[in-house]
């Protein structure tokens, strides 16, 4: 493995052209909303940097042009850690900040930044955007972007008015067989789209009861709330291939769940009788079901289920008219070229249409964050900014995606009654073309 240093030498003389293949410059120009002025290098602040901040900030450190020149979280040590690491990669040190909770709002305030990232937990990710874009930077954050409705039309809002990016980081429109799909897609191989099938469906009982991490404040979400937490991961890809907020949008939800049974038992197998956890209250089913129809006509079946045992999926099925492409186990069928009735695995359609972007070495050889697909996101939204074109993801998706947390929770509470899926576009959606890496 190439250090970082060697690795930011050897692909530095490759420049934003290279970083851009798969982006056809007319398209990506024909869509100027949030296209900001290009900037040589990304001045970026970042907030929270746990288990998933600090990857970012590993990739980050690996990208050509990216100066991370402040670090907020509220755990003193973690800052001190990722200066380290910022530090280690040859940067001057950045400033830290950790008083309090929305210590954030200074950091915006008084720091001279392109970039805010937020990996904080879920309830902290709208005040961390607000208090970017309001100051003048654009803004980034983990997965999902917002909880509530409300709070998607605030960030979407805030955005239009201030003309910055607000994009959520959904990383597994990235991964490897996703963009393989998405290709396969945008060649037609599989005909008219029809239906999606996708999830979130990741045992995260031992994470969710940790005393640290995700632990602290994931499991919490399971005592007050009772529906899709987490849609984005299995819905993003879907919504690319459907073209959602380009050409198309969600139209209507529907959404049940069973009953809730696994963070008991756990709790109960687990901790002794005097341990507080043994005693709380859930909210959540532990299985959520949710089916949303697209203004087109399309079907889409998103899964959400982190509280019992079994073994991780995002389903990540498309089903065309020619054909269908499947993930857990990955497997296609396409009219004319497989065996008649029969799955083939992949490998034939990697050799033959591999996505532009993970043709490159860079990208198959990092693998720190989920496989690559961590720093494939870094890297276009870097791309991206230093170019000065629009980012893969907008507000508007960003707030499409992750209005599911709330509209599937009031459908639940209401006996599966349809949800309208807000057009958080205002319309933009029919004069949106198709995203650009999509295309080589
Ligand atoms: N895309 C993915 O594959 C992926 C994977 C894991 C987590 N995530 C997302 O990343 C986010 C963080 O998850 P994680 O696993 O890193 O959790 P974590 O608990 O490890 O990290 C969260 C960090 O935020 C800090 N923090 C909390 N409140 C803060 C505040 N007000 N200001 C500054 N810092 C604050 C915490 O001290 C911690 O260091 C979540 O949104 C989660 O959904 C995404």
């Amino acid at each position: 493995m190439p250090t970082r240093r060697e690795f930011i030498a050897a692909t530095a003389a490759a420049g934003a052209a290279t970083a851009l293949a798969g982006v056809p410059v007319e398209a990506a120009q024909q869509s100027t909303l949030f296209a900001a002025p290009p900037m040589d290098r990304v001045r970026i602040g970042f907030v929270g940097v746990g288990g998933q901040g600090s990857v970012h900030v590993d990739n980050l450190l690996m990208i050509e042009g990216v100066e991370i020149r402040a670090i907020c979280d509220i755990v003193e040590w973690k800052v001190a850690r990722a200066q380290d690491a910022v530090v280690a990669a040859d940067q001057p040190k950045p400033a830290g900040y950790s008083r309090g909770p929305r210590d954030f709002e200074r950091m915006c305030a008084e720091q001279e930044l392109d970039l805010v990232f937020t990996a904080t937990p879920w309830e902290w990710h709208v005040p961390v955007l607000l208090a970017a874009m309001r100051n003048g930077k654009h803004a980034a954050t983990e997965v999902p972007a917002a909880m509530t409705v409300d709070d998607c039309w605030q960030l979407v809002e805030a955005a239009e008015k201030l003309q910055k990016h607000c994009l959520m980081m959904e990383n597994c429109c990235y991964d490897r067989r996703e963009m393989l799909a998405l290709h396969l897609v945008r060649l037609g191989m599989l005909g008219e789209i029809l239906h999606g099938e996708c999830g979130y469906l990741h045992d995260l009982r031992e994470i969710k009861f940790a005393k640290e991490g995700e632990g602290l404040w994931r499991r919490a979400w399971s005592q007050t709330h009772d529906g899709n937490l987490y849609p984005t991961h299995g819905l993003g890809p879907i919504a690319q291939c459907m073209n959602v907020n380009r050409g198309n949008r969600f139209d209507f939800l529907v959404s049940m769940s069973s009953n809730h049974r696994g963070l008991e038992q756990y709790a109960a197998d687990h901790f002794a009788e005097t341990d507080p956890r043994r005693h709380e209250a859930y909210k959540l089913g532990d299985v959520n079901v949710t089916l949303i129809r697209t203004l087109k006509g399309q079907t889409i079946s998103v899964g959400h289920n982190t509280n019992n045992a079994r073994p991780y999926s995002r389903i990540n099925l498309v089903q065309g008219t020619q054909g269908i492409i499947q993930g857990w186990p990955d497997r296609v069928y396409i009219e004319g070229r497989s065996p008649e009735d029969r799955w083939e695995t992949l490998d034939r359609y990697y050799d033959e249409f591999e996505h532009p972007l993970w043709k490159s070495a860079r990208v198959r050889d990092a693998t720190n964050g989920h496989g690559g697909m961590d720093f494939l996101e870094d890297w276009r939204l870097i791309a991206c900014l230093r170019a000065g074109l629009p980012t893969d993801q907008n507000v508007y998706d960003a707030a499409a995606w992750s209005s599911l947390v709330d509209l599937t929770e009031r459908s639940v509470a209401a006996r599966g009654r349809p949800q309208d899926v807000p057009d958080f576009t205002r319309g933009r959606w029919q004069s949106t073309p198709p995203l650009g890496i999509i295309e080589s």
